[in-house]
């Protein structure tokens, strides 16, 4: 029988988009999610998508009674944790229900995992950890700090993951430093679907492309970058979630250990580059303004992607056009089905 997969939060983003990769590899899949950052109708769409069906439990892993008996009715072989709050802004604000949500889920399935001998564990991190201080491409062995609640949970829990398999060292854990994930299955039937108004740029550009929201305000148009908008490293999550697989995989040929990648693409695209793309695939154009740079934004950042590369086989396969066209086919089906 083909191995199970507990994948945390996978109805929402990044988590469906790893689920539909997982169920096309025919890994046996469990989702537990609390919907909420997700729509339950994400369950049927992962199901046409990929002709396959997954067990799927509605609940936080705070109430770890839940959760225990999702162990105890599967033999989970490995753990995918996406689930957790991660808006930046909404952290700076809710600093306690950050901490005590994303570090206690994450408390409660080491424990449960032990208790059930389940040791391979892939972890959602982010490049947020390089800081405001590191110069890109940002590489692993980089200093670690972080300037918001959110990005502290990301480096707290790669901490405890560090200390936790240091003292169990069958524990097979690895990191995922994600840059900026953007897009959508080439279907146009998932893709990002924030609840209110987006705080990232390309949920945001995606929206003033479909009529929902007016016109795009630009964070600064004065950095040290080639056009002066602040460079990312933006990747495909279809992209993305191939990296899951591959980390997966690498748990269960590689020594057990404590480990963390890069997951980008290596090149910086500006927000106008973005723009661009997004007008061309769109066919129209994106108003836009510019005001004035965002609080605790950094001019540029981009990943070195070669650790990954060496190590696990992954490299992105998408372009930013793949990107804005697979964006453009979600919006509007996001936009006929009233999503
Ligand atoms: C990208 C660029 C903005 C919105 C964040 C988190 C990170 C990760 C990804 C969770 C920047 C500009 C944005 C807008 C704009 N999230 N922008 N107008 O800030 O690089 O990363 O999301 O893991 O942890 O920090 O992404 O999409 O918000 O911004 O001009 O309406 O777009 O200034 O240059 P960011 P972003």
């Amino acid at each position: 029988m083909n191995k199970k997969i507990l994948v945390t939060g996978g109805i929402g983003y990044i988590g469906s988009h790893t689920v539909v990769e997982l169920l096309n590899r025919d890994y046996q899949v469990v989702v537990v999610d609390d919907l909420s950052n997700s729509k339950i109708s994400v369950i049927d769409r992962v199901k046409t998508i990929t002709g396959k069906s997954f067990d799927f439990y509605e609940l936080n892993i705070l109430d770890k009674d839940k959760l225990e008996k999702v162990f105890q009715e599967h033999e989970i072989d490995s753990v995918i944790h996406f689930a957790g709050f991660k808006a930046v802004g909404e952290s700076v604000a809710k600093p306690l229900a950050y901490y005590h949500n994303n570090i206690v889920t994450t408390l409660n399935l080491l424990e449960v995992m032990q208790k059930h001998d389940c040791k391979n564990f892939v972890f959602s991190s982010s490049a947020t950890v390089y800081g405001m201080n590191n110069e890109p491409p940002f590489v692993e062995t980089m200093p670690l700090s972080t300037t918001n609640p959110y990005g502290a949970t990301k480096l707290m829990l790669e901490n405890i993951l560090r200390d936790f398999q240091h003292a169990n060292q069958d524990f097979n854990i690895t990191c995922l430093r994600y840059f900026n994930p953007v897009g959508a299955h080439k279907s146009g039937m998932i893709g990002e679907d924030p609840q209110g108004i987006p705080n990232n740029l390309m949920p945001f550009v995606g929206q003033v492309g479909s009529g929902k929201l007016k016109e795009l305000k630009i964070f600064g148009g004065d950095y040290e970058t080639h056009d002066g908008t602040g460079v990312r490293d933006y990747i495909h999550v279809v992209d993305l979630a191939v990296g899951h697989i591959l980390a997966l995989e690498g748990l269960a040929k590689d020594a057990p250990a404590w480990r963390a990648y890069n997951v980008g693409s290596g090149k910086g695209y500006s927000v106008f580059d973005l723009v661009k793309a997004y007008e061309k695939a769109l066919g129209r154009e994106i108003p836009y303004q510019i005001v004035d740079r965002r609080a605790g934004d950094i001019a540029a950042g981009f990943a070195d992607a070669t650790k990954a590369k060496k190590e696990l086989g992954f490299e992105t396969q998408k372009s930013v056009d793949d990107i804005c066209e697979d964006m453009v086919r979600w919006q509007e089906f996001a936009k006929k089905n009233e999503l």
